[in-house]
């Protein structure tokens, strides 16, 4: 009896922790998507006399800091003992090779997926980006389906349909001032831009159910996983920053460029992963499309005022209102009859 009291009030205690540590995460992904985007599209369009960083180096070193951060709280996870955690890598790294390169595809297309951030925010409003970014949410629900097995209910479909109507709005061509030399040059800039956000949702939605699967499937750490998943994502990254701008690397070094944006655009971005990783341990996946569509309402507003690249139309405000209301449609009929949560 006494025991039994003690057991509930020690899970007790843990569900509040988690609820806070819930909150906290989503918390914190509000407001680390707006300050990325917003630095990001800061840092790629900021006029220098000095050549601009690269996109790709900036990749690596996140990955790099993820890393560090990653290893320092399996260490703690581990009560920091250097034994423990090196016996851990050695069982966990060393002899399971092929468990170990399970972690190679999501990094893959993350590795993938973050240099197309680059692209998309260099070539499209921070506000645009944003919204249209938003059908990761059809991308991931698509293959939560497909992979996962999981079933959306009728208010699902439904706020899928508006999702897609809200981005197809915010798509719509403004009309622009200027000469038409201009005009050619931001519709080509607005394609390539878009087309990198919509390769964007579809490695997104297939990385995070892929990842998803694998912390449910193993019992290690969700610290550890992310260990193996930066150490793929550097290997990647280090490739792709050298087959892209090898030559510029070896000339004036990966560094080239860097500033105090650039570090606070590579410190959000290491932050992020860690976020999104908190967020898929302790909220879930519809929490993080509400913190998605909270961060478009703060960037818009932040765009619009203060950096003074984007004029939203009323087509624009109805395509995102769409797309929230989408959010909060797709949120409202939880935990359909699988039982478990729906990965937005
Ligand atoms: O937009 P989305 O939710 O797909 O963002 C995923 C981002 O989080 C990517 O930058 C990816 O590298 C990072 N990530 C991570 N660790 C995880 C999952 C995602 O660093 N476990």
């Amino acid at each position: 009896m006494l025991q039994s009291k003690h057991e509930e009030s020690s899970t007790m205690a843990s569900s509040i922790h988690s609820r806070r540590l819930k909150y906290l995460s989503l918390g914190v992904l509000v407001l680390q998507t707006t300050s990325l985007v917003l630095t990001l599209r800061y840092s790629r369009t900021l006029k220098e006399d000095a050549p601009r960083y690269l996109a790709s180096s900036a990749v690596v070193s996140a990955e790099v800091i993820k890393i560090v951060v990653c290893t320092l709280l399996v260490f703690m996870e581990n009560d920091f003992s250097a034994r423990a955690m090196s016996k851990l890598l050695e069982e966990e790294i060393v002899r399971k090779p092929l468990e170990s390169m399970k972690l190679a595809i999501p990094a893959g297309i993350y590795t993938l997926q973050n240099n197309l951030l680059y692209v998309a925010l260099s070539n499209l409003d921070a506000a645009t980006y944003q919204v249209t970014y938003q059908l990761k949410i059809l991308t991931t629900a698509l293959f939560s389906v497909s992979m996962l097995g999981k079933r959306l209910g009728s208010y699902q479909w439904l706020s899928l349909l508006f999702l897609m109507a809200g981005v197809t709005l915010v798509q719509w061509p403004m009309p622009t001032g200027g000469d038409s030399e201009q005009k050619v040059l931001s519709a080509s800039n607005q394609f390539v831009g878009l087309m990198a956000v919509l390769m964007a949702c579809i490695s997104s939605g297939f990385a995070g159910v892929y990842f998803e699967k694998i912390l449910k499937e193993t019992k290690q750490s969700l610290w550890f996983r992310n260990i193996q998943l930066g150490l793929f994502g550097f290997v990647f990254g280090t490739l792709g920053m050298m087959a892209y701008d090898g030559e510029r690397v070896t000339q004036s070094g990966m560094f080239q460029g860097y500033n105090k944006i650039t570090c606070t655009v590579v410190l959000l971005q290491a932050l992020g992963g860690l976020v999104i990783a908190m967020v898929i341990k302790y909220a879930d996946n519809i929490l993080k499309g509400f913190a998605s569509s909270l961060s478009i309402i703060t960037s818009s507003l932040i765009s619009y005022f203060l950096l003074e690249d984007f004029n939203p139309t009323g087509v624009f405000f109805t395509g995102a209102a769409l797309v929230i209301a989408a959010t909060l449609l797709y949120s409202y009929e939880r935990k359909p009859t699988s039982g478990s949560t729906v990965k937005v």
